[in-house]
Parts: C-alpha cells; sequence; structure tokens
C-alpha cells in the first residue's frame, strides 16, 4: 500500500480517507496512543489503537522505537492537543526495537553531548530532526540562487596536487607504502611513483579549478566537501567541512561583496519561509536553555528575529584598516578585556575582535575589505598603496567569520612576484598561470563556509552538531 508523510496528514487535507503512515514510536501511553514520527515534521501523528480487540503479542512489541505500519481512516480528533488522528485498522511492527537498550527513551531529555557519542542514532530527536531538514533547505537553496542567475555548478576534485590557501593545514593521500616508500636518488619519497604521480592531497578549496571553470563559463559556483588539518579544537572548526564557492569572470570586489550578502539573505530568506516549523522549534529550544543563564547573557532576539534582522538590515562595510582604529580605540581595548589587545596595524583579527565589531560595535553583519598582503593568500589582488589586498570576510554574529572571498590577482607579472614573495612553487600551478596568459580578465569569488551558516540559521551551538558525521580531531567514529 502507499504511504503518506506525516508532515502531509497532518494538514487534515486527506481527513476521511484511509491512509497508511510508516515511522518510528516516540512515544506509547495507556496501551491505546501511539505518538508516531517518520522524520517529515517533528510533529507526531497520534494513533488511537483499540486494545481491546489488538493481540497482547502486538502490543508488547510495539515500544519506543520501533518501526511500524499503521493504516486507517484519518479522523478528526476529539482530544486535545492534536488536529486529526488515525484510529488504527491495522498495526504490523516492522522492527522491533528493546525499550531495554535503546539509549533514546524520552524520559530524561539527553545532552547534546551524549548525543555527539550516538550520533548515529540522533536524527532521531526533534532538535536533530529539525537541524537537518534545515541544513536540507539551506543547501536546496544555495542551488536555486545560482541556478535562478545563470551561475554553472562545477564540480572540482577531492584528490588534488595544491594547497589553494598556501596554509599547509592539508591532508596527505598517497597509495605508497608508508613503511617502505620508493625513494629518488637523492633519498626522498617519489611520489611519481604513486598512482598520481606526484604527492597529493585532499583539497582545502576548489577555488583554483573554480577559477579555470569562470575563465571560459564565465559564472561558476562549487559546493562540495573541503579538509583541513588544522588541530583546532573549536565550536567553529571542523577537518571536514562543506564549502559554496563561487567565481565570477568580469567581476570586481564591490559585486562580489553584493552576490555574497544577496546569496546570505536569499537562503535565510527561503528557510524563514519553507521551514518556519523548524526555526520556531528550535529558537523555543533556545530560549529553554538560556533560562539557566543569567539575565545579561540571555541575548536580546530570538532566534526568528535573529534571522529577520540580519534580512532587513544592509551589512556594514568598511576596511580593515578602519576596523583597527574601531578596535583601537575601543572602551573594551582600553580596558583590557580582549585576550589579545589591538595595538597597531597589521596583525589578524582574533574572533573576539571580529565578534566585538558584529556584536558590540555595529550590531549587524559586517564585511571587512582591504586586509594587508601579508595575512592573506597569494591569489588576491593587489591594491596600488602596496599594502593591502582586496580581500573581504564576512562576520556574523555568534560566528564570526562565514564568508571569505577576494578579487583575484590577474595580472601574470604581479601574480608572480607575490608568489615568489610567498615561497608558492609556480611550476606546480603552471595550469593557473595559464589563466593569466591567455584572456585574462578582471574576476572575484568567494567561499562560504556551510556548516557556518547551518550554525546561524539553526541557532546551535557546535559546528558539531550541524553535520551528520562530524570530522573533527578525536571525532570520526562514525
Ligand atoms: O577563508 P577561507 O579559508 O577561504 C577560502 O578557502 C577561499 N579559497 C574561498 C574563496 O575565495 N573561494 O574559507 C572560506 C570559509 C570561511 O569563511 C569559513 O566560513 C569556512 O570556509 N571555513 C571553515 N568552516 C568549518 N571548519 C573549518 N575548519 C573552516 N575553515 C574555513
Ligand atoms: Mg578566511
Amino acid at each position: 500500500s502507499k504511504r503518506t508523510k506525516i508532515k502531509a496528514l497532518l494538514t487534515g487535507e486527506q481527513t476521511g480517507m484511509e491512509v497508511t503512515v510508516m515511522g518510528w514510536v516516540r512515544a506509547f501511553r495507556q496501551n491505546r496512543f501511539i505518538a508516531l514520527n517518520d522524520g517529515s515534521t517533528n510533529n507526531n501523528i497520534q494513533i488511537v489503537v483499540d486494545f481491546e480487540n489488538t493481540d497482547p503479542a502486538l502490543l508488547k512489541r510495539i515500544t519506543v522505537g520501533a518501526a511500524i505500519s499503521v493504516s486507517g481512516i484519518l479522523s478528526e480528533s476529539l482530544g486535545q492537543g492534536q488536529k486529526v488522528e488515525i484510529p488504527a485498522s491495522v498495526i504490523e511492527v516492522l522492527g522491533d526495537c528493546d525499550p531495554e537498550k535503546y539509549p533514546l527513551q524520552l524520559k530524561n531529555r539527553p545532552s547534546l553531548e551524549y548525543l555527539r557519542e550516538i550520533a548515529h542514532l540522533r536524527f532521531r530527536t526533534n532538535t536533530f530532526g529539525s537541524v537537518f531538514r534545515l541544513r536540507n533547505a539551506l543547501s536546496f537553496a544555495v542551488h536555486r540562487f545560482f541556478q535562478e542567475r545563470g551561475f554553472v555548478y562545477l564540480h572540482t576534485p577531492v584528490i588534488t596536487a595544491s594547497d589553494a590557501e598556501g596554509a599547509g593545514e592539508t591532508f596527505r593521500v598517497t597509495t605508497l607504502d608508508p613503511a617502505k616508500p620508493p625513494l629518488t636518488e637523492s633519498g626522498e619519497i617519489d611520489f611519481k611513483q604513486d598512482f598520481f604521480g606526484k604527492a597529493t592531497n585532499l583539497t582545502v578549496s576548489g577555488q583554483l579549478e573554480g577559477e579555470l571553470g569562470a575563465m571560459a563559463l564565465s559564472d561558476i559556483y562549487t559546493f562540495g566537501p573541503t579538509f583541513r588539518a588544522e588541530n583546532s579544537n573549536t565550536t567553529r572548526h571542523l577537518a571536514e567541512f562543506w564549502m559554496i564557492e563561487p567565481e565570477m569572470a568580469f567581476c570586481d570586489l564591490a559585486e562580489n561583496m553584493d552576490t555574497a550578502e544577496a546569496l546570505l539573505k536569499y537562503v535565510i530568506s527561503y528557510a524563514l519561509e519553507h521551514n518556519r516549523e523548524d526555526i520556531e522549534f528550535l529558537s523555543q529550544r533556545l530560549l529553554e536553555e538560556e533560562k539557566s543563564k543569567p539575565q545579561q547573557e540571555r541575548s536580546e532576539m530570538n532566534l526568528v528575529e535573529k534571522l529577520q534582522f540580519c534580512l532587513d538590515n544592509d551589512f556594514e562595510r568598511l576596511t580593515y584598516t578602519e576596523a583597527i582604529e574601531i578596535l583601537r580605540n575601543s572602551p573594551h581595548n582600553k580596558k583590557k578585556k580582549f585576550q589579545y589587545l589591538v595595538e597597531g596595524w597589521g596583525t589578524d583579527l582574533q574572533s573576539e575582535h571580529e565578534r566585538y565589531l558584529v556584536e558590540k560595535h555595529f550590531k549587524k553583519p559586517v564585511i571587512l575589505t582591504d586586509y594587508p598582503k601579508e595575512i592573506k593568500a597569494f591569489y588576491m589582488r593587489q591594491n596600488d598603496d602596496g599594502k593591502t589586498v582586496r580581500a573581504m570576510d564576512i562576520l556574523f554574529p555568534g560566528i564570526g567569520e562565514i564568508v571569505g572571498g577576494s578579487q583575484r590577482e590577474e595580472r601574470l607579472d604581479k601574480l608572480e612576484q607575490r608568489m615568489d614573495e610567498m615561497g608558492i612553487p609556480k611550476d606546480e600551478l603552471w595550469w593557473y598561470l595559464d589563466t593569466r596568459r591567455f584572456g585574462a580578465c578582471q574576476h572575484a569569488g568567494f567561499g562560504l563556509g556551510f556548516e557556518r551558516l547551518v550554525l546561524f540559521v539553526t541557532g546551535m551551538g557546535n559546528i558539531r552538531d550541524v553535520i551528520p558525521f562530524p570530522r573533527a580531531p578525536k571525532t570520526a567514529e562514525f
């Protein structure tokens, strides 16, 4: 028989019709009322069991966590709390679940830390149901944004021989035997004998390949997994994360910023429109969590208001140099409340500084531009001042950096000179340099960290809770 999703039934439109639902038991009260969930919504459908006429052996198998199938006529509910219910005419247990061993009994709400340890089952909680439905909606919205604007979705490789960011935080990929690797005459590991013919690693960014695509297709975007072997055990970093990287030919930094701001607003507004229920659920969850905090630490806005606020306001745009001045003269800096005091020009901003600008000073998303060239990647367009590059970082409340991007250096001589200064091997990137030889043009792009976006929209506090199977130091159980 054809099965219907619970979300569709709860609207009540199919009242009076014979329906079949399949899902997992969330609760079974008084041998009479089953709360059934199939992940299409956090709202369960109530199944009414005629227990006097049901085999007691079957009743015993209806336990929390069991997979069951139910058929009956969708009816208006006489009880409180739900519009419709299904008086069961047929119940079948599809998969038993031993209540003694099942770790997700509803009696006491499991902590997020505990659920991280049972990541294989956490999908079955309302919190993670909402998070992963939102993750899905956001990724769909990302594609829709770019497709509506004529961007080509370009698949860039996961195995590559370059380190686009030049940060050296790559995971090596090799088929060589680490116990007895082939050696060159000078005694070094001979990667030429590897299947790829050279030392390879997992990609840290699809940007360089993306630029090749943009130099013919004009506007492209990537959306795939990227890898960083940084050993940072924070709530904002993963070793494996998904990145969205548009690259646009004939585009400058201003248009790049416009595109990034429009993308962020588009996907947030899509989620508010299509996944309102999930956002409201998570908003409520946050409010309850905040009750345990002192008044002054609670946020002024709830999650829905925070998202709406982000849509209603232009992001603040200023240069790195202006930001440093604000930070240096801030009461926070003068009272030495920063762990790292802001003294002068040239150093990278710490996340505490980024959050100060966004949360305390401007109180809205901020785009910082024109960073010192020393703290940015080799491919960024150099400004005429000889000191800064056309970089942009977008900083979000509660998140810090969510987007990093730039206008690219399209002038071959300037690019080569910068690569030399930074010790980036030009011979390995000959294919990248070719685009500067054959019809080079102004172009720009950025990278949006997808999990940081999901963090913002769900209001979750730890990046490990917005990706199904987090990869971070000491967490690769699943
Ligand atoms: O600033 P990043 O390193 O920029 C690049 O990779 C450029 N190639 C992008 C481009 O211009 N096409 O990373 C971009 C974004 C960051 O702003 C952040 O949101 C996210 O990727 N990110 C991470 N997210 C989770 N875990 C990590 N370890 C991350 N590192 C970066
Ligand atoms: Mg960055």
